[in-house]
């Protein structure tokens, strides 16, 4: 059997590394006008490789990002991404070898979460990674999806250009998104990739949307796609990747914005939050389609006495939960769970989960009844399920939407 060498990489190899990945995912290499911004995002010894032999046969990266949980704290939260492995080097253990030194260096930087968007729903659980919130795409016919005179009215929506946007897109996303339990941290590097690379061709439009005194509150990012430039019989797609509103009547705005559009006949919209009310803004709900619901965050609960202690919890009788976690095995022990916090304790368990399932339930995304229902929670007390539903429960439904 080769042996595994899982190291940190050398800046000189983060090209590589990144051709690797890119490849991984059936992608051409960077292009040398993208590569600039997204290298700046890399940081010295979070740029994994494997080495089988003299091979480079797979890496990993980990940035340095922060996560809203409930309660309002936010956490440090390594953000995991570049995550690939040769095609002809997969299976025997290149990706085990690269999470179990990442996750062991993530604690070490005092970062008690790790977070990832997956590929494939079937590789991260084993690592202890679990789904922590969801988002849907929705996609409306522009000329049947009519607002309802009830909506709110929103302000003035108006263009910008990219240069543009990057300067004034992250104090709004700061100001009005970055609160909400599942939001993450969008760096300066973050926002780089996003508007100023892709592509060539791709072309990203900016709306933002400002409200009645002249502050701005929301913004749209979209591009478009048309398959008939006569605008004949064809169809004119407008493909929403991000909108956010400060509150209904921005988002709202935006909504309205594009829906008035001329020329485009259809929205996708990905990534939205599952509790955004476009349904009862329109006069027919029909009207938005809902066109599937994803899987958004995994989080990896790294530190976990740590991570349990920083979240808020509902008023209920105290819950011990015993956390079984076999990838870093000094997490795993029982915890009380209780209004004023939670904290190791010795006591017999009521619950018991493994570590995927507590990152599932860390944001309040699915309930403890539910998975233990699917024999996902082991429950030693009927009664504590109900009472640890109550503890963990949210006043809203977490939601990230932001892709590293
Ligand atoms: C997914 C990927 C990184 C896995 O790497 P790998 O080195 O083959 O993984 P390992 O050999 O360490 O596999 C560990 C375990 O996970 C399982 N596994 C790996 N990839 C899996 C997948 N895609 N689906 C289901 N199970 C998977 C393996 O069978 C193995 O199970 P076992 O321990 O029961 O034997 C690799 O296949 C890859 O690069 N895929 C394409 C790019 C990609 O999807 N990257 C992830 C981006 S988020």
């Amino acid at each position: 059997m080769t042996d595994h060498d899982v190291r940190p990489l050398a800046e000189t190899e983060y090209r590589d590394a990144h051709t690797l990945f890119m490849a991984a995912l059936h992608r051409p290499p960077a292009t040398e006008g993208d590569w600039p911004a997204l290298v700046a995002r890399y940081e010295t010894g979070r740029v994994w490789g494997d080495f089988l032999g003299d091979e480079l046969a797979g890496t990993t990266t980990s940035l340095p990002s922060s996560l809203s949980v409930p309660g309002g704290a936010v956490l440090p939260a390594a953000a995991v991404t570049g995550v690939g492995v040769r095609a002809d080097r997969t299976r025997r253990g290149v990706l085990t070898s690269m999470m179990r030194s990442q996750l062991e260096d993530v604690r070490e930087r005092g970062e008690p979460l790790a977070m990832l968007h997956a590929s494939e729903t079937g590789i991260y659980g084993r690592f202890g990674y679990g789904v922590a919130s969801r988002t849907r795409t929705v996609s409306l016919d522009t000329h049947r999806a009519i607002l309802a005179p009830t909506a709110p009215s929103g302000g003035d929506v108006r263009l910008l250009g990219v240069a543009e946007a990057r300067k004034i897109l992250p104090e709004i996303y700061e100001r009005i998104g970055a609160a909400r339990p599942g939001a993450i941290a969008r760096t300066p590097g973050w926002w780089d990739t996003r508007l100023l690379t892709g592509a060539e061709g791709e072309q990203l439009r900016v709306a933002v949307h400002s409200d009645a005194d002249g502050i701005d509150d929301g913004f749209a990012l979209w591009n478009t796609r048309i398959n008939d430039h006569r605008f004949d019989n064809g169809v004119c797609t407008l493909q929403v990747s991000d909108l956010r509103g400060g509150d209904a009547a921005a988002a709202v705005g935006l909504w309205r914005f594009l829906l008035n559009l001329d020329l485009a006949n259809v929205i996708l919209a990905a990534d939205r939050p599952l509790d955004e009310p476009l349904e009862w803004w329109l006069a027919d709900s029909r009207q938005c389609r809902v066109r599937g619901v994803h899987d958004d965050l995994w989080l990896r609960l790294v530190d976990v006495p740590t991570a349990l202690a920083a979240r808020a919890y509902g008023a209920a009788e105290p819950v011990v939960v015993e956390v079984r976690d076999a990838f870093l095995p000094s997490n795993s022990g029982c915890y009380r769970l209780a209004p004023e916090g939670a904290r190791r304790c010795e006591d017999r368990p009521q619950l018991t989960v493994d570590a995927d399932m507590l990152g599932a339930l860390y944001l309040g995304d699915v309930s403890v009844a539910t998975l233990a229902a699917a024999n996902r929670v082991t429950v030693h007390d009927d009664a504590a399920v109900e009472t640890a539903d109550r503890l963990l429960a949210t006043s809203g439904v977490p939601w990230c939407g932001t892709g590293f």
